[in-house]
């Protein structure tokens, strides 16, 4: 028996994560669910929106599986996802960004992983009010931190068959920081002579991303550039509900759609629940549970190819639950 922790999150988390792991279960894994509360439910009961019992219970785990949590802006309690991230020191966030057939896009071709450096950079939270009109921000860049997210991304390119790896900076304009996120890079590349290496300021690749998508394989980047250029990968291949994800460490991963909580669509049950179930699926192959994920996958794809249950985001008018009725029904 396999435990995980299960944290629903609020918005459309919990009407997604409960789809997930009605697929999940659905395939006869034996997975333990060990369901917490984080963000607003959690400052209600427990008076933070992170409380010591979901450190503990992700610590003992080692894995969860987890829905988008709110964070309000420019106010209330810092971010929740942030803090995990960070408090378990999950330093690579791992995002495969691959068009499926038959799915809506103006791209036929695009098959790329982004791998987001998911502690530093201006997300370490070194913030100060210097007086109330400056404000300022620290952009946070070390060796440690570039070096294990670089060798992350190059490991990742050699067990995945990739072919390449592009570093993404603007060490053009942030010579330090950024150059020495580009200088780790340049020296991790010479370790992995099979892999080809290649490097692009970011706001080229943006423009690159959206011409030519195919011409990429694996992107690194620092946070900050990652989080936006997943958004920017979600929307060449269909939109935020497909895209997975994972948030790995040393010996502790946490899974999770790129998505937010999308307040605009809580609660009317029409989430497309496809990002947190493929971010199930790398979650089993994690846990070395393979070939469940390769049923679900399929499943999928089909459900997206037939087109007859699709959600609305993807031109359907079916709902959450339809889908997943539909995926399991594949199997
Ligand atoms: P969002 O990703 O929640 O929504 C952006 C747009 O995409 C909205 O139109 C939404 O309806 C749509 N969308 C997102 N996921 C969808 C899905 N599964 N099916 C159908 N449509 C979907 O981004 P937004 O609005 O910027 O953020 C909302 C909240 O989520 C914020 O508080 C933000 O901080 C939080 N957030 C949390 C994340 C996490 O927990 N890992 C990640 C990103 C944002």
């Amino acid at each position: 028996m396999i435990h995980v922790t299960l944290i629903p999150g609020d918005g459309i988390g919990p009407e997604v994560i409960y789809g997930a792991k009605a697929v999940i279960d659905a395939t006869g894994v034996k997975i333990n669910w060990e369901e917490v509360e984080v963000g607003q439910k959690a400052l209600a009961l427990y008076k933070s929106p992170l409380p010591d019992l979901v450190i503990a219970s992700i610590k003992k785990n080692k894995i969860a599986l987890k829905g988008p949590v709110t964070t309000y802006v420019a106010e209330g309690f810092k971010s929740v996802n942030v803090d995990l991230r960070k408090t378990l020191d999950l330093y690579a966030n791992l995002r495969p960004v691959k068009k499926i057939k038959g799915v809506k896009s103006r791209y036929e071709e695009v098959d790329l992983v982004i791998v987001r450096e998911n502690t530093e950079d201006l997300y370490a939270g070194i913030e100060y009010e210097i007086s109330p009109d400056i404000a300022q921000s620290i952009k946070l860049i070390t060796r440690k931190g570039s070096e294990r997210i670089l060798h992350y991304a190059f490991s990742y390119a050699v067990n995945h068959g990739r072919r390449k790896v592009t570093a993404v900076h603007k060490a053009n304009i942030m010579k330090l920081s950024d150059g020495l996120f580009l200088k780790v890079a340049r020296e991790v590349s010479k370790e992995f002579p099979q892999i080809e290496y290649s490097e692009e300021i970011v706001d080229a690749l943006c423009m690159n991303l959206v011409t030519k998508p195919e011409t990429y394989d694996v992107l690194v980047l620092p946070n900050l550039y990652g989080d936006i250029v997943s958004d920017l990968g979600a929307g060449l291949v269909g939109g935020l509900g497909l895209v997975p994800g994972g948030n790995i460490g040393e010996d502790i991963a946490i899974f999770e759609a790129v998505h937010g909580s999308a307040p605009n669509i809580a609660g009317l049950g029409v989430a497309n629940p496809t990002g947190v179930i493929l971010s199930g699926c790398m979650m089993l192959r994690h846990i070395g549970e393979d070939e469940k994920a390769k049923i679900i996958e399929n499943a999928v794809e089909e459900v997206l190819q037939e087109g007859i249950a699709l959600t609305p985001d993807l031109g359907g008018d079916s709902t959450t639950k339809d889908f997943i009725n539909r995926v399991i029904q594949k199997f």
